[in-house]
């Protein structure tokens, strides 16, 4: 399977380094081809200015959007305006959201179905918080936050989408899931997946402190189709050498 891999900035940078971080993204070749398709989301007030760069081989989603497509929702941003900026993915649920603007798996699903019809693909993230995996609650988690959200979503767009694991304890903490540890629950997710119905090969991310170092090792894995990058998508060496090492572990 084509390898995915997507920079999350989150709340980081401004125009110019915006502007310098992907100018030398695509000098270095960090673009998508035939074996990799690379994405970067900044956050909302920077994602015209990636786009009017008009670099062709990176793609831009955003970090989030609403469940409706216009009115009276003050602070929001819908997926019709996200496309209209040129963006072509959005991350829905990721765990900072889920934690710090309660959104839950109905939510996530309700945006993930709103935003596949207005012409985003959602990148769904999903993954266990340290508590549940020390209780050895990590599969039944996940599987429970696929249920909720494809029951809100249905079936269908979530074969459309990009499903990003992510261990909610690995996420900007140094503390990357091992390639063992990430490939196990893949598999776990692919499986579940298929029992849904969802018999389409979606791509299945991992996030949580991927570097330059620990790439190669995670997409040598049959089931881990590319990663979700915070920390080292803000350094276009560290990104530029994750997006080469899923060049190199394209399938
Ligand atoms: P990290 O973030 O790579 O900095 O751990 C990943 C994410 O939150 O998507």
């Amino acid at each position: 399977m084509k390898m995915t891999v997507v920079g999350n900035w989150k709340m980081n940078l401004a125009q110019n380094s915006a502007r310098e971080l992907v100018r030398s993204l695509a000098q270095a070749g960090a673009k998508s081809d035939n074996a990799v398709d690379v994405i970067v989301c900044p956050p909302y007030t920077l994602l015209g200015t990636v786009a009017d760069l008009q670099i062709e081989g990176i793609a831009i989603g955003a970090q989030n959007c609403h469940h409706a497509a216009k009115g009276a929702f003050t602070g929001e941003i819908s997926a019709e305006m996200l496309v209209e900026i040129g963006c072509r993915y959005v991350i829905l649920g990721h765990s900072e959201r889920r934690r710090d603007q309660h959104e839950d798996n109905d939510l996530i699903g309700r945006k993930a179905h709103h935003a596949l019809q207005s012409g985003l693909r959602p990148i769904v993230c999903i993954g266990e918080s340290l508590e549940q995996r020390q209780n050895g609650q990590t599969f039944s988690v996940v599987k429970e936050q696929l249920d909720k959200i494809i029951n809100s979503a249905t079936a269908e767009c979530i074969a459309s989408c990009v499903i990003a694991y992510e261990p909610i304890w690995a996420i900007g903490t140094g503390l990357a899931a091992s390639a063992e540890q990430a490939e196990e629950v893949h598999v776990c997710i692919r499986e579940h997946l298929t029992s849904c119905g969802i018999a389409e090969a979606l791509p299945l991310l991992y996030g949580g402190s991927v570097t330059a170092g620990n790439a190669a090792s995670l997409f040598a894995c049959n089931n881990i189709d590319g990663a979700l990058v915070g920390g080292a998508s803000l350094t276009a060496d560290d990104f530029a050498a994750i997006i080469q090492a899923a060049r190199e572990g394209s399938r």
